[in-house]
């Protein structure tokens, strides 16, 4: 079996080629991202296995399905970067890691909260300069506020089980039934609007899918309290970017924590610190002292890493035996 691995990075190659030792699959570490130009080099790749940036639209799987391949085995939960009606249409089989580690990413949106509310990278800086005045340092207290889960899935519901733990009331939004878990932490479901304006922190752990593009736009925004906090480690077309700014600017939003962007293909997971940066909405976010973004990092941790190329290799196992399991 031969497996061709796009946007891979040294971590990738570590995990993989471990993981690869109760398979021993041909695998091909590629450093460039899947795109129009670069499949390719999937040419004679039975499966292909892309990351959260490569592209994967009609004429990418188009190319994909000449060159040979039939299975897409992404080292992703999302799938939102693959047209899955073009890749049906071809005969296309699309598998995906549903839960490497809902701890990961729901730990790292926690870490964007206290980040956020206690100004750590301002205080880490002013310190680091002998200043140790507290002006502007001024949080509060997460017990007894309201939080808001956008998306009471698997995450969402290792989130609310966090933030239940400081003392926070939980509202969730979800358009499945309510789980037993988020019951179990006293959650109540509310509609969107009802969530948007009663929450101090809202946070996003949805799916990307043309119902939630854009779910948090001007409106939302202004439907917040005022001052409130919003976190997004879904995916970055969740949020209209360009509505933060005049939130931000007016005080509306009082402080943003993003590891996801909308425009964020080709930037993140790359260091661009020699070049000037090109994107404007991007670098007036960065100079708000009330923002922190962080780069996609937030499934990155040890055991996430691991679970991603078990889970991966388990997937193009299952299909190669005709028992294709986490089918998208
Ligand atoms: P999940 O499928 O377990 O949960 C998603 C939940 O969102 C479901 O309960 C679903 O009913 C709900 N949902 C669907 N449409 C909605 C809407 N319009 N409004 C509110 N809720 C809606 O997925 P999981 O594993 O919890 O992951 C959530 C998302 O987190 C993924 O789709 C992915 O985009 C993102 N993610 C981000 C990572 C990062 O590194 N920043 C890593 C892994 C996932």
């Amino acid at each position: 079996m031969r497996i061709i691995l796009f946007s891979s990075h040294q971590y990738d190659i570590t995990t993989f080629n471990e993981a690869n030792t109760a398979y021993g699959y041909s695998l091909n570490f590629q450093e460039s991202h899947l795109d129009v130009d670069t499949a390719v080099l999937a040419r004679g790749y039975d499966v292909v296995c892309p990351f959260v940036n490569d592209s994967l639209d009609a004429t990418v799987l188009q190319r994909l399905h000449e060159g040979g391949t039939r299975l897409i085995a992404l080292r992703s939960a999302g799938s939102n970067h693959v047209d899955l009606d073009a890749a049906q249409q071809l005969g296309l089989t699309v598998v995906r890691v549903p839960a490497y580690s809902p701890y990961a990413v729901a730990e790292h949106a926690v870490g964007l909260i206290l980040a956020l509310n206690r100004h750590l990278p301002r205080a880490v800086a002013r310190t680091r300069e002998g200043d140790f005045s507290l002006h502007g340092m001024m949080g509060f207290d997460l017990h007894g506020k309201t939080v808001g889960v956008v998306g009471a899935g698997i995450i969402g519901q290792v989130f609310s089980h966090i933030m239940a733990g400081f003392g926070m009331q939980v509202l969730a939004h979800d358009p499945g039934p309510p789980a037993a878990a988020m019951l179990a932490l006293g959650a109540r479901y509310v509609p969107l609007d009802t969530l948007l304006a009663e929450a101090d922190i809202v946070s996003l752990h949805c799916p990307l899918v043309p119902a939630t593009y854009h779910l948090i736009d001007a409106t939302a925004l202004a439907r917040m309290k005022r001052g409130a906090m919003l976190i997004n480690t879904g995916r970055g077309g969740l949020v209209e970017s360009n509505a933060l700014i005049g939130a931000l600017k007016s005080g509306q939003l009082g402080h943003l924590g993003l590891d996801v962007y909308e425009e964020e293909g080709g930037l993140f997971f790359e260091d661009h610190s020699n070049q000037p940066l090109q994107d404007d909405v991007l670098a007036r976010l960065l100079m708000f002292p009330n923002v922190i973004v962080t780069a996609h990092q937030a499934f990155f941790t040890r055991e996430a890493i691991s679970e991603i190329a078990h889970t991966t290799l388990g997937n193009v196992k299952a299909w190669h035996s005709g028992a294709a399991r986490n089918t998208v």
